[in-house]
Protein backbone atom coordinates (compact mmCIF):
# COMPACT_ATOMS: atom_id res chain seq x y z
CA UNK A 1 0.00 0.00 0.00
CA UNK A 2 1.85 3.43 -1.07
CA UNK A 3 1.15 6.17 1.02
CA UNK A 4 -0.16 9.54 -0.11
CA UNK A 5 2.51 11.95 0.72
CA UNK A 6 2.12 15.11 -0.98
CA UNK A 7 -0.57 17.87 0.25
CA UNK A 8 -1.50 18.68 -3.31
CA UNK A 9 -4.14 16.57 -5.21
CA UNK A 10 -6.39 16.38 -7.98
CA UNK A 11 -10.14 15.29 -7.44
CA UNK A 12 -10.39 13.84 -11.35
CA UNK A 13 -13.84 14.57 -11.90
CA UNK A 14 -16.02 17.07 -13.95
CA UNK A 15 -19.28 15.88 -12.12
CA UNK A 16 -20.35 18.86 -9.83
CA UNK A 17 -21.85 17.13 -7.27
CA UNK A 18 -18.98 14.31 -6.57
CA UNK A 19 -16.43 17.67 -6.65
CA UNK A 20 -18.32 19.12 -3.90
CA UNK A 21 -18.73 15.75 -1.49
CA UNK A 22 -15.06 15.20 -1.85
CA UNK A 23 -13.99 18.32 -1.20
CA UNK A 24 -15.81 18.35 2.01
CA UNK A 25 -14.48 14.60 2.79
CA UNK A 26 -10.88 15.65 2.33
CA UNK A 27 -11.33 19.39 3.94
CA UNK A 28 -10.16 18.18 7.66
CA UNK A 29 -6.93 16.81 5.74
CA UNK A 30 -5.49 19.99 4.96
CA UNK A 31 -4.92 19.06 1.06
CA UNK A 32 -4.85 21.60 -1.23
CA UNK A 33 -7.39 19.89 -3.91
CA UNK A 34 -8.40 21.23 -7.44
CA UNK A 35 -10.69 19.36 -10.09
CA UNK A 36 -10.24 17.89 -13.59
CA UNK A 37 -13.13 20.08 -14.52
CA UNK A 38 -11.26 23.41 -12.92
CA UNK A 39 -8.17 22.46 -14.77
CA UNK A 40 -10.24 21.83 -17.82
CA UNK A 41 -8.87 18.25 -18.34
CA UNK A 42 -10.67 16.41 -21.44
CA UNK A 43 -12.94 14.06 -19.78
CA UNK A 44 -11.86 10.23 -20.47
CA UNK A 45 -14.00 7.71 -22.07
CA UNK A 46 -15.23 5.43 -19.60
CA UNK A 47 -14.85 2.25 -21.53
CA UNK A 48 -14.50 -0.50 -18.45
CA UNK A 49 -17.07 -2.76 -17.13
CA UNK A 50 -16.43 -2.79 -13.90
CA UNK A 51 -16.52 0.68 -11.03
CA UNK A 52 -12.45 -0.62 -10.51
CA UNK A 53 -11.85 -0.26 -14.36
CA UNK A 54 -13.77 3.32 -14.87
CA UNK A 55 -12.14 4.71 -11.45
CA UNK A 56 -8.82 3.59 -12.61
CA UNK A 57 -9.39 5.16 -15.92
CA UNK A 58 -10.52 8.85 -14.68
CA UNK A 59 -8.09 9.00 -11.80
CA UNK A 60 -5.02 8.08 -14.24
CA UNK A 61 -5.87 9.71 -16.54
CA UNK A 62 -5.80 13.08 -14.61
CA UNK A 63 -2.63 12.17 -12.48
CA UNK A 64 -1.02 11.80 -15.59
CA UNK A 65 -1.76 15.25 -16.91
CA UNK A 66 -1.53 17.00 -13.63
CA UNK A 67 1.50 15.35 -12.73
CA UNK A 68 0.33 14.76 -9.31
CA UNK A 69 -2.19 12.23 -7.40
CA UNK A 70 -5.28 12.22 -8.51
CA UNK A 71 -8.39 11.13 -6.70
CA UNK A 72 -11.51 10.04 -9.02
CA UNK A 73 -14.90 7.86 -7.93
CA UNK A 74 -16.56 5.62 -10.16
CA UNK A 75 -20.29 5.24 -8.40
CA UNK A 76 -24.02 3.79 -9.53
CA UNK A 77 -26.66 2.90 -8.27
CA UNK A 78 -27.11 -1.18 -8.56
CA UNK A 79 -31.27 -2.46 -8.26
CA UNK A 80 -31.71 -6.27 -7.79
CA UNK A 81 -34.91 -6.31 -9.71
CA UNK A 82 -33.33 -4.63 -12.40
CA UNK A 83 -30.20 -7.92 -12.29
CA UNK A 84 -27.67 -4.84 -10.98
CA UNK A 85 -28.53 -1.97 -13.67
CA UNK A 86 -28.41 0.60 -14.01
CA UNK A 87 -24.92 0.20 -12.38
CA UNK A 88 -21.78 1.29 -14.15
CA UNK A 89 -24.54 3.22 -16.86
CA UNK A 90 -26.15 4.92 -13.92
CA UNK A 91 -24.82 8.05 -15.58
CA UNK A 92 -26.07 7.23 -18.85
CA UNK A 93 -29.33 6.95 -18.28
CA UNK A 94 -29.19 10.42 -17.65
CA UNK A 95 -27.85 11.10 -21.47
CA UNK A 96 -30.50 13.15 -23.55
CA UNK A 97 -29.56 12.99 -27.65
CA UNK A 98 -27.83 16.28 -27.20
CA UNK A 99 -25.32 14.82 -24.86
CA UNK A 100 -27.00 16.76 -21.62
CA UNK A 101 -27.67 14.97 -18.29
CA UNK A 102 -31.52 14.88 -17.27
CA UNK A 103 -31.69 13.47 -13.67
CA UNK A 104 -35.79 13.51 -13.45
CA UNK A 105 -35.58 11.46 -16.49
CA UNK A 106 -33.24 8.91 -15.28
CA UNK A 107 -35.25 8.25 -12.46
CA UNK A 108 -38.41 7.86 -14.71
CA UNK A 109 -36.43 4.88 -16.61
CA UNK A 110 -35.84 3.73 -13.33
CA UNK A 111 -39.61 3.59 -12.13
CA UNK A 112 -40.88 2.64 -15.53
CA UNK A 113 -38.32 -0.52 -15.12
CA UNK A 114 -38.92 -1.64 -12.06
CA UNK A 115 -42.97 -0.96 -13.30
CA UNK A 116 -42.43 -3.62 -15.60
CA UNK A 117 -40.80 -6.10 -13.33
CA UNK A 118 -43.65 -5.43 -10.72
CA UNK A 119 -41.35 -4.64 -8.54
CA UNK A 120 -44.10 -2.11 -6.40
CA UNK A 121 -43.59 -3.67 -2.69
CA UNK A 122 -40.52 -2.28 -0.87
CA UNK A 123 -38.89 -5.78 -0.31
CA UNK A 124 -39.09 -6.04 -4.12
CA UNK A 125 -37.03 -2.46 -4.93
CA UNK A 126 -33.60 -3.50 -2.94
CA UNK A 127 -30.89 -1.52 -4.23
CA UNK A 128 -27.19 -0.31 -2.85
CA UNK A 129 -24.85 2.60 -4.00
CA UNK A 130 -21.18 1.91 -4.97
CA UNK A 131 -18.45 4.18 -5.03
CA UNK A 132 -15.18 3.38 -5.72
CA UNK A 133 -12.68 5.76 -4.95
CA UNK A 134 -9.05 5.50 -7.51
CA UNK A 135 -6.43 7.02 -5.60
CA UNK A 136 -3.61 7.14 -8.97
CA UNK A 137 -0.05 8.36 -8.99
CA UNK A 138 1.56 9.68 -12.37
CA UNK A 139 4.09 6.60 -12.34
CA UNK A 140 1.04 4.74 -13.23
CA UNK A 141 0.53 2.79 -9.44
CA UNK A 142 -3.20 3.25 -7.83
CA UNK A 143 -4.79 2.14 -4.78
CA UNK A 144 -8.75 1.35 -5.10
CA UNK A 145 -11.21 1.75 -2.23
CA UNK A 146 -15.02 0.71 -2.77
CA UNK A 147 -18.27 1.92 -0.29
CA UNK A 148 -21.74 0.92 -0.41
CA UNK A 149 -24.93 1.34 1.59
CA UNK A 150 -27.89 -0.55 1.19
CA UNK A 151 -31.31 0.70 0.53
CA UNK A 152 -34.46 0.91 -1.75
CA UNK A 153 -36.03 2.83 -4.61
CA UNK A 154 -38.66 4.77 -3.82
CA UNK A 155 -41.28 6.42 -6.06
CA UNK A 156 -42.04 9.46 -5.80
CA UNK A 157 -38.72 11.42 -5.70
CA UNK A 158 -38.45 13.20 -2.59
CA UNK A 159 -36.03 15.85 -1.77
CA UNK A 160 -34.17 18.58 -3.85
CA UNK A 161 -30.63 18.61 -2.29
CA UNK A 162 -28.03 16.39 -3.16
CA UNK A 163 -27.02 15.46 -6.67
CA UNK A 164 -27.99 12.22 -9.53
CA UNK A 165 -30.33 9.86 -8.04
CA UNK A 166 -30.71 11.20 -4.26
CA UNK A 167 -34.22 11.40 -4.64
CA UNK A 168 -34.91 8.63 -5.12
CA UNK A 169 -33.07 6.45 -2.81
CA UNK A 170 -33.91 5.76 0.79
CA UNK A 171 -31.02 4.56 2.85
CA UNK A 172 -31.77 1.20 5.25
CA UNK A 173 -32.63 2.39 8.68
CA UNK A 174 -33.71 6.16 7.59
CA UNK A 175 -36.89 7.47 6.70
CA UNK A 176 -35.60 9.84 4.34
CA UNK A 177 -33.65 9.74 0.91
CA UNK A 178 -30.56 10.79 0.26
CA UNK A 179 -32.09 14.18 -1.17
CA UNK A 180 -33.78 15.12 1.88
CA UNK A 181 -30.50 14.63 3.68
CA UNK A 182 -28.37 17.66 4.50
CA UNK A 183 -24.78 16.92 3.08
CA UNK A 184 -23.60 16.53 6.70
CA UNK A 185 -26.12 13.42 7.11
CA UNK A 186 -26.12 12.09 3.90
CA UNK A 187 -21.49 11.81 3.21
CA UNK A 188 -20.36 13.90 6.46
CA UNK A 189 -17.41 12.10 7.78
CA UNK A 190 -14.99 12.80 10.62
CA UNK A 191 -11.13 11.57 11.20
CA UNK A 192 -11.80 8.91 13.99
CA UNK A 193 -15.62 8.11 13.23
CA UNK A 194 -16.74 4.49 13.48
CA UNK A 195 -19.52 5.05 11.08
CA UNK A 196 -19.87 6.72 7.85
CA UNK A 197 -23.32 6.79 5.64
CA UNK A 198 -22.46 6.95 2.26
CA UNK A 199 -21.51 4.86 0.02
CA UNK A 200 -18.62 7.74 -0.58
CA UNK A 201 -17.88 8.34 2.90
CA UNK A 202 -17.13 4.88 3.17
CA UNK A 203 -14.86 4.68 0.88
CA UNK A 204 -13.11 7.65 1.53
CA UNK A 205 -13.09 6.08 5.21
CA UNK A 206 -10.74 3.65 3.21
CA UNK A 207 -9.02 5.45 1.60
CA UNK A 208 -7.73 7.81 5.12
CA UNK A 209 -7.21 4.51 6.89
CA UNK A 210 -5.14 3.02 3.78
CA UNK A 211 -3.19 5.97 2.34
CA UNK A 212 -3.18 9.07 4.66
CA UNK A 213 -2.18 6.95 7.90
CA UNK A 214 1.48 6.93 9.28
P1 LIG B 1 -19.92 8.05 -13.04
O1 LIG B 1 -19.26 7.55 -11.81
O2 LIG B 1 -19.34 9.33 -13.51
O3 LIG B 1 -19.99 7.00 -14.11
O4 LIG B 1 -21.41 8.45 -12.70
C1 LIG B 1 -22.10 7.88 -11.65
C2 LIG B 1 -23.53 8.37 -11.61
O5 LIG B 1 -24.14 7.72 -10.50
C3 LIG B 1 -23.65 9.86 -11.34
O6 LIG B 1 -23.84 10.58 -12.52
C4 LIG B 1 -24.87 9.95 -10.46
O7 LIG B 1 -26.00 10.14 -11.21
C5 LIG B 1 -24.98 8.59 -9.81
N1 LIG B 1 -24.53 8.71 -8.43
C6 LIG B 1 -23.33 8.34 -7.92
N2 LIG B 1 -23.24 8.68 -6.62
C7 LIG B 1 -24.40 9.28 -6.33
C8 LIG B 1 -24.89 9.85 -5.14
O8 LIG B 1 -24.23 9.94 -4.10
N3 LIG B 1 -26.14 10.34 -5.22
C9 LIG B 1 -26.89 10.30 -6.34
N4 LIG B 1 -26.47 9.81 -7.48
C10 LIG B 1 -25.23 9.28 -7.48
Amino acid sequence: MRKLETKTIVVASHNAGKIREIEDLIAPFGFSARSAADLKFDEPEETGTTFEENAAIKALASARAAGLPALSDDSGIVIDALGGAPGVYTANWAEKADGTRDFSMAMEKVEKALAEKGAVAAKDRTARFVSVLCLAWPDGHTEMFRGEVEGQVVWPPRGARGFGYDPVFQPDGHETTFGEMSAEEKHGWKPGDPTALSHRARAFRLFVETCLKA
